[in-house]
């Protein structure tokens, strides 16, 4: 296939059937082994690029050709912006969010949020937070009966990234923020959520628990904000919240409220739930595949011994490759764009599906099996491994999200026992999460 900058540019991609149309879509919905077979079906009548209308979105184009998502994240800067498909998630991030903000805005807040999260001293010592999080956890769940893993890991990266963005470790402080989010974050990523906000746009129609649930958790937020705003010296510290309200824009103002709180929320969402799901999907891959798992352990044993942590990486990877937690990421084209030699138009929504193209039998050899070991010593490229987006809006979290991970199966498989039943765990999307059925069900033994 030909690179972005050498294709003609006259042909307009014609749209897909409404046969096809509805498949694609109802498959998005669905997610799982049917969406996969779903857009199969499409891709051998369409191709790899499905040209549809989605109510709320408009004219979107699903892309599921590799080298057109290569094409999306190498683009000039300002042909594609994050657009109207982030923009679902405005009414939790906010409008000044860097998820949905484009130019020098963006780049002023990459600036100064991307070294945090992946300078090698931070990490460090995000690392021993994770480490002291993962050992309490693993003290206090329940043994010897089955339960839900998922919730349990939620709350403790939401424990994790309450301590890196706001600094604050004491449990009586803590706790109400992470009910406020759990809260938040139930409700809109529930199901109906997306209906509910076309509904919202369309007609106005309002949703009163989500404003509720909204309103009293940027009650707290705003109230940290004013406490270190009000005392100069604690805005001296070293977590996220002090670096944004230290932060100045090119004219020199700082930060308001409002932008400080956008950022926060955005990174105290898109940095817990997602990392859960992984690390949930690991261990029910894990435990599903015990040759994995006696690797995983014995590579723990050998780490005390100064060995290195290639093979979790690779479980990590494989993990991401086979339930990437997000299986897609979107941009809007702001100048008319080229595809596979076709003129996509302005204002057009590009949905690239990650989760789609990760399982192609045509670069992963049985890409429907867990096999970390295709990872080792191996970076696949970014057309075909993207569980992080790419480009400028491409994830800042990528390196702190795997070290959360591999600590956490470094404790709970070193440390801990579990076990869970025979049969794998279906995937379920919610909105746009792709999540254990069941929240992955197990059995902890107790500690070691
Ligand atoms: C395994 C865990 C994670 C996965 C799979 C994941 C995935 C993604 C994806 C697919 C995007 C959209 C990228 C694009 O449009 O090109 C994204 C954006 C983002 N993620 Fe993550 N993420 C994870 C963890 C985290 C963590 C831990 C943080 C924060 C500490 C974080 C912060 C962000 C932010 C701020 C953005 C927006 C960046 C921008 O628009 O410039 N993520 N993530």
């Amino acid at each position: 296939m030909t690179s972005q900058a050498t294709l003609p540019t006259d042909r307009t991609l014609p749209r897909a059937s409404s046969a096809d149309r509805a498949m694609a879509l109802g498959g998005l919905l669905i997610g799982g082994k049917l969406e996969q077979k779903l857009l199969d079906r499409v891709v051998r009548k369409q191709g790899d690029l499905i040209s549809t209308w989605v109510p709320g979105f408009g004219k979107t184009v699903m892309v599921l050709d590799p080298q057109s998502v290569r094409d999306m994240v190498t683009c000039p800067h300002g042909a594609l912006i994050s657009g109207r498909g982030n923009a679902v998630l405005q009414f939790l991030y906010g409008n000044t969010s860097m998820f949905l903000v484009d130019g020098p805005s963006h780049h002023r807040l990459r600036r100064l949020l991307v070294p945090p999260f992946r300078n090698r001293d931070t990490l460090a010592s995000y690392a021993r937070i994770m480490e002291t999080v993962a050992e309490d956890m693993l003290r206090h769940l329940p043994t010897n009966k089955q339960f839900a893993l998922l919730p349990e890991l939620r709350h403790a990266m939401l424990e994790i990234i309450l301590q890196v963005v706001f600094g604050l470790t004491d449990e009586q402080r803590l706790a109400p923020f992470c009910a406020a989010m759990t809260e938040l974050l139930d409700i809109s990523t529930s199901t109906s959520s997306g209906l509910r906000d076309i509904l919202k746009k369309q007609y106005g129609i309002k949703w009163p628990r989500l404003q509720n649930a909204l309103q009293r958790s940027d009650q707290l937020i705003y109230a940290e904000i004013r406490r270190r705003r009000a005392a100069p010296t604690l805005a001296d510290g070293d977590d996220i919240l002090a670096l944004l309200l230290r932060t100045t824009t090119e004219e020199g103002d700082l930060l308001s409220d409002k932008e400080v709180r956008d950022q926060l929320v955005t990174l105290l969402i898109a940095g817990h739930e997602t990392t859960a799901t992984t690390l949930a999907w690991a261990v029910e891959l894990l435990l599903q595949n015990p040759q994995a798992l006696e690797k995983v352990r014995q590579s723990i044993r050998d780490s005390h011994a100064g060995g290195d942590d290639s093979y979790i990486d690779a479980v990590i990877s494989e993990t991401l490759r086979l339930r990437p937690p997000i299986p897609v990421f979107s941009r809007e084209v702001a100048e008319d764009f080229s595809l596979q030699g076709h003129r996509i138009p302005k204002g057009t929504l590009l949905v690239a599906h990650i989760g789609y193209i990760h399982q192609r039998y045509d670069h992963f050899e049985n890409p429907q099996t867990f096999q970390p070991e295709r990872f080792l010593g191996k970076r696949p490229e970014i057309n075909y491994y993207a569980p992080f987006g790419g480009g400028l809006h491409s994830c800042i979290g990528n390196h702190f999200a795997a070290l959360e991970v591999r600590v956490f199966l470094k404790v709970m498989f070193g440390k801990g026992e579990f076990s869970c039943k025979r049969r794998a765990e279906r995937e379920k999307r919610q909105t746009i999460l792709n999540l254990p059925g069941k929240g992955v069900r197990v059995v902890f033994k107790g500690m070691k």
